[in-house]
């Protein structure tokens, strides 16, 4: 069992793999956290600190305060000055508090309302911790769910209304962990569109330290990964704690140094772009959080992580090859119709690949981003004889045919907002803002959701749609609902996300032979909520490949490559960039973005080959474990390897001002010393010893220089 309960001492034990994570009940009343880390059979008694000027419980010793305890779970107004795991309003104050009851240890997990949630398997094992506030009459359960062979242990709660009056719910982080230090670096990432997931990493002050979003989407501009780790850490050494948020919606991620040097990490839906009320008898769940901890550094974490996204977040096609892509967006914008996709096919066809995408532009009124967004139904001056011949012509030329859709979205300029203006977020009296000239649909509204399956029924019922591309380029403003009472204005967001994924949910079983690829404006919901519904993701629309090194080389840091759509563009005739962009975009899922009709022979015969062998050694990058040997945040050079089984797959990519000549010694951890392997690029043969020493690379120094080796060990 990975949980235990210890009666005398009132704690709680779980064990996974490498770590171990506990905390007792204390004074009858609170969740008292006393260790997460490396696997330990030697946990710590709780050290009740003697502070002044905090408030205590009478009974309790006057100067023992829960503003001193490393909890579980804290409550707004209960004596805990941090930033709070909860705060709900009964009575218009926020202050509530949750005394222990009981606890339950069961196999599997409980499922949470429309929301993503981690995938139990045979050996997964959840506690339920059961609290009451006894004034409200509500109940709150907090999940533990345990993923012990990849170290990886979630958090959830459920709050149940049990007292006659409702309750609003003002703060909600399902998450909360103290720890007893504050000795740490915080590492986040942030960016903007186009410039995705840069890494950052600082030292924690006294105070609050956060990344988060109140976008309405993960966002670009932060993401809901988090870690805290050693100051001296790097990938093979330190203590390393990771953390995540299944959900795509806003977010908070808290971080807190407090008067003590204790630091408080939190996780969740936050208090600014959330508040719900339920009624008596109803019930709240709240998004999944995820913990992981590495005693060896962010190697380690990294590699917990990539495994639990891809065996319990990502669907099971996601499991299976990707299809290598032609996407028409970068080559034709707007500008398709039946003819030139026919003919882009026959040409995929030849050139090899798997699938034609056709993006943004088939629908409505659709010849440039003003009009036509949430007019599903196709363009018959594009399409004369409609969408469904359409597709039978692209099939019959014998690739697999994608189709892009943006459902959150409507222009004012549109049937669908022509009809219903009510259906997009508006607050009364005020002009909804624009943004890339569109409004976003009111998600949480059931009819707009009904509308848009009636529809989508309607427009690809009978079509043999292999992929859906799901966009979605704005953020949420002005968010106020015509469909919900005044006092539910304020749980839009979450709706919003509900719905969100009640329509994903939808396409996976109405079209359950077609698989999903999710973007927003490229990276903008890069999180672990869209991972369980596609089985990539758009990773930003910037494809120069200098910039997508170091996107994709961030992105890898918290997400497996099997997530992550990486496109060649356009090369512009140059050869040796077509080399470099393919190097760079066999970092993860392959796909091209070019104007197939303008390439001579000579370059559609180098993609064939680059097709036929990026599907020869797919499965490493798919499902093989990550090393990264060099970033290029720090380094003038990328270099990383997939390793799985008797398979490495070097790469390393050389930034435009890298030391020319300069000798890299690169160590292949995870070769078999007693193996001899031999790189299938070039035939060439390496001791597994020499390389577990290091392999030598001397960088080049030239413009689009790339390395990339196929390492596969004797039998
Ligand atoms: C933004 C996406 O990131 C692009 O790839 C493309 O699909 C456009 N939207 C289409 O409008």
């Amino acid at each position: 069992m990975s949980i235990r309960y210890i009666k005398d001492k009132k704690r709680f034990i779980i064990n996974t793999q490498h770590t171990t994570y506990a905390f007792d009940v204390a004074y009858d009343h609170y969740l008292y956290h006393t260790y997460y880390g490396k696997k330990t059979s030697k946990i710590p008694d709780p050290h009740f600190h003697t502070i002044s000027f905090a408030p205590y419980l009478a009974g309790q010793h006057p100067r023992s305060s829960p503003d001193s305890f490393p909890l579980e779970v804290s409550f707004y107004g209960s004596g805990d000055f941090r930033p709070n795991s909860l705060r709900l309003s009964a009575d218009g104050t926020g202050v509530c508090d949750f005394v222990y009851q009981s606890y339950r240890i069961f196999k599997g997990r409980v499922a949470l309302d429309s929301l993503p949630a981690a995938r139990a398997d045979g050996d997964t094992q959840t506690l339920e911790i059961t609290l009451l506030d006894e004034v409200s009459g509500c109940r709150l359960k907090l999940y533990y769910t345990v993923f012990a062979d990849l170290d990886v242990i979630s958090r959830y709660m459920i709050l149940e209304n049990g007292g006659k009056d409702s309750v609003t719910i003002e703060k909600c982080m399902p998450l909360t962990l103290d720890l007893c230090r504050s000795d740490f670096d915080m590492v986040s990432f942030y960016g903007t569109y186009n410039q995705e997931l840069r890494l950052q990493r600082h030292p924690l002050h006294h105070g609050t330290q956060s990344v988060y979003s109140n976008r309405g989407a993960s966002s670009h501009q932060y993401n809901p990964f988090l870690a805290l780790c050693d100051h001296k850490a790097n990938e093979e050494r330190g203590e390393v704690y990771g953390f995540n948020f299944v959900y795509s919606g806003s977010f908070l991620d808290e971080v807190d140094v407090d008067q003590l040097n204790r630091t408080r990490v939190q996780v969740g839906l936050g208090s600014e772009c959330f508040s719900y009320t339920l009624g008596a008898g109803e019930t709240f769940s709240s998004p999944e959080a995820i913990m992981t901890y590495s005693a060896s550094g962010f190697g380690k974490m990294t590699r917990n992580l990539h495994r639990f996204v891809r065996d319990h977040i990502m669907p099971a096609s996601a499991l299976a090859p990707h299809p290598v892509v032609l996407n028409t967006w970068e080559a034709c914008y707007f500008n398709i119709d039946e003819e030139k996709l026919v003919a882009f096919a026959k040409e995929a066809k030849a050139v090899g690949f798997d699938m034609l995408v056709m993006d943004d532009g088939w629908f409505g009124a659709r010849n440039n981003d003003r009009a036509g967004l949430g007019d599903w139904f196709e363009n018959r001056a594009k399409f004369p004889a409609g969408l469904a011949s359409f597709v039978n012509r692209i099939k019959a030329e014998g690739v697999k045919f994608g189709i892009w859709i943006e459902p959150e979205m409507v222009n004012p300029d549109s049937d669908l907002y022509r009809h219903h203006p009510d259906w997009a977020l508006r607050v009364r009296g005020r002009e909804p803002l624009l943004s890339r000239n569109q409004l976003v649909l009111d998600m949480s509204n059931p009819e707009v959701l009904d509308y848009l399956m009636k529809q989508f029924e309607e427009t690809f019922g009978d079509l043999p749609i292999d992929y859906f591309k799901w966009d979605m380029n704005r953020h949420l403003s002005n968010v106020g609902s015509c469909y919900l009472a005044s006092n539910k204005q304020g749980e839009i967001f979450f709706r919003y996300m509900q719905g969100v994924y009640r329509l994903l949910e939808w396409f996976a079983i109405r079209f359950p032979n077609a698989v999903i690829e999710t973007c927003s404006g490229g990276g903008g919901r890069y999180d672990l909520g869209m991972m369980q519904y596609g089985i990539q993701i758009w990773t930003s629309d910037n494809t120069n490949p200098c910039d997508r090194t170091r996107i994709q080389a961030s992105a890898l840091v918290a997400y497996p490559a099997a997530t992550m759509s990486c496109h060649v563009s356009n090369p512009r005739d140059n050869l040796a960039s077509l080399d470099y962009r393919y190097k760079v975009a066999v970092g993860g899922m392959l796909g091209y973005e070019l104007n197939i009709l303008n390439m001579g022979d000579e370059i559609k015969s180098i993609m064939s080959e680059q097709i036929r062998e990026y599907k020869s050694f797919e499965h490493a990058i798919r499902l093989g474990d990550y090393y990264s040997l060099a970033s290029p945040e720090k380094y003038d050079y990328s270099a990383y390897y997939y390793a799985k089984e008797d398979e490495i797959l070097l790469t390393v990519i050389e930034k435009k001002d890298c030391q020319k000549g300069s000798t890299k010694r690169l160590k292949i951890k995870a070769a078999n010393p007693d193996a001899v392997y031999t790189d299938l690029r070039t035939g060439k043969t390496y001791s597994g010893h020499l390389l577990k020493e290091g392999i030598v690379i001397d960088l080049t120094g030239e413009a689009d220089s790339a390395h990339l080796l196929y390492l596969k060990a004797k039998a």
